[in-house]
């Protein structure tokens, strides 16, 4: 059964009719520009055909009650008493109610159930696809057209602030924005987009590692303190603002460390504006390339991968057929994405899925994926 007829089967169980709606919000792959969005840069991700789905019926009162599936658990709160509780899956979704109750959107309650099929923790965004199919649900028994950028925003406050993850805005723009057989190129300062076609003849190869490391244990704030204190020593709000030849103009005054950070985040956004060019004139090769080399530049510089995503990586890139390969997502684990000629893409997944148990003992998921649409109703009684 698919997640979205199991959460209205449950939702029709649960409450003796089928839900008035069906949300969906996806995750998603980054294809390239890694650590860039906080950054004030570019990104250029899809997103993918893994999502998050509510069933839901509006409530006469300011309640929301969810069910969520995949945790055999449920959640209730009043939008007018919402309090942080403790770290788990529901603060995202009170985080969204209390963003969007703060940017002034007339919030009324409802009571659903929520399933998805997003892996947990392997850089897929699955938190964004709870946070924008949750901001989907409001939007639809709000009855408010559905603002990409302005939901996205109200999916990052409510990790920035409620949940205490200092992400960038891609995994709430791409949740909310993403649009079938696209990529998007992600100005993560004007939050200006442009979608862009990937290469014929191509597929997106997702490689779960099967590692993992939480976003909010992890470096991730760190790093993002290093990509600050770099901008404020070149003077400019963030480092989208320094070019290369600045760079290296002054790289030598910088201390090793804060250079490589500097060095990461300045090629990867020159890197990523590259590889829309490239994909404009469907050019894969030219695209593989980039990612290889930023892969390389999140290894060395960025320090964010693993010896077992290295492994991946490797074994992806030296695989017959592929473009190029690199670890995606804020990083120390999860997924790798590889660009493969499409009629090798199935032999590929094989391929390199029984290379990386035999070198590491672990069981990686490797699966080809397709470019969908973003956060969506997907049936509805109005
Ligand atoms: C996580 C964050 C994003 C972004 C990436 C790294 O996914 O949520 O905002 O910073 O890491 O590119």
């Amino acid at each position: 059964m698919s997640v979205q007829s199991s959460v209205v089967s449950r939702f029709t169980n649960l409450f003796g009719e089928p839900p008035t709606y069906v949300v969906r919000a996806p995750g998603r792959v980054n294809l390239i520009g890694e650590h860039t969005d906080y950054n004030d840069g570019f990104v250029l991700p899809m997103a993918i055909d893994r999502a998050v789905w509510i069933a839901l019926r509006p409530r006469p009162d300011q309640r929301v009650i969810l069910h969520a599936d995949d945790f055999d658990d449920h959640i209730e709160f009043y939008l007018n008493a919402i309090r942080y509780e403790s770290a788990g899956w529901w603060e995202y979704v009170k985080g969204v109610a209390h963003a969007l109750n703060g940017a002034g959107y007339t919030m009324r309650g409802w009571e659903g159930v929520m399933a998805g099929d997003v892996p947990i923790g392997a850089g897929l965004s699955s938190s964004a696809a709870v946070e924008m199919a949750t901001a989907r649900a409001f939007a639809a028994v709000g009855r408010w057209p559905w603002d990409a950028a302005q939901m996205a925003l109200a999916g990052q406050r409510a990790e920035n602030e409620w949940v205490g993850m200092k992400c960038g805005i891609m995994d709430q723009m791409i949740s909310a924005a993403g649009r079938r057989d696209h990529a998007l190129l992600i100005d993560c300062r004007s939050l200006a987009t442009e979608l862009v076609p990937l290469p014929p003849q191509t597929a997106v190869v997702i490689l779960d590692t099967a590692t993992r490391r939480g976003l909010v244990d992890s470096a991730y704030n760190e790093r993002r303190a290093q990509c600050e204190a770099a901008a404020a020593f070149f003077g400019v709000p963030a480092l989208r603002d320094v070019d290369m030849a600045t760079f290296e103009g002054r790289a030598a005054e910088l201390d090793d460390l804060t250079r490589r950070r500097a060095r990461h985040v300045i090629s990867e956004n020159a890197r990523t504006l590259a590889a829309a060019e490239a994909l404009r004139h469907g050019d894969a090769a030219a695209m593989g390339r980039l990612m290889n080399a930023s892969h390389a530049s999140m290894r060395d510089d960025f320090e964010i991968s693993r010896p077992e995503m290295d492994v991946m990586v490797a074994l992806a890139q030296a695989a017959p057929g592929c473009y190029g390969a690199r670890m995606t997502g804020g990083g120390f684990g999860g997924a790798a994405v590889a660009l493969v000629r499409a009629a090798e893409a199935e032999r590929f997944a094989v391929t390199v899925a029984t290379a990386y148990h035999n070198d590491t003992r672990l069981e990686p998921q490797v699966t080809i994926c397709q470019a969908t649409d973003g956060a969506s109703v997907v049936a509805g009684r109005l």
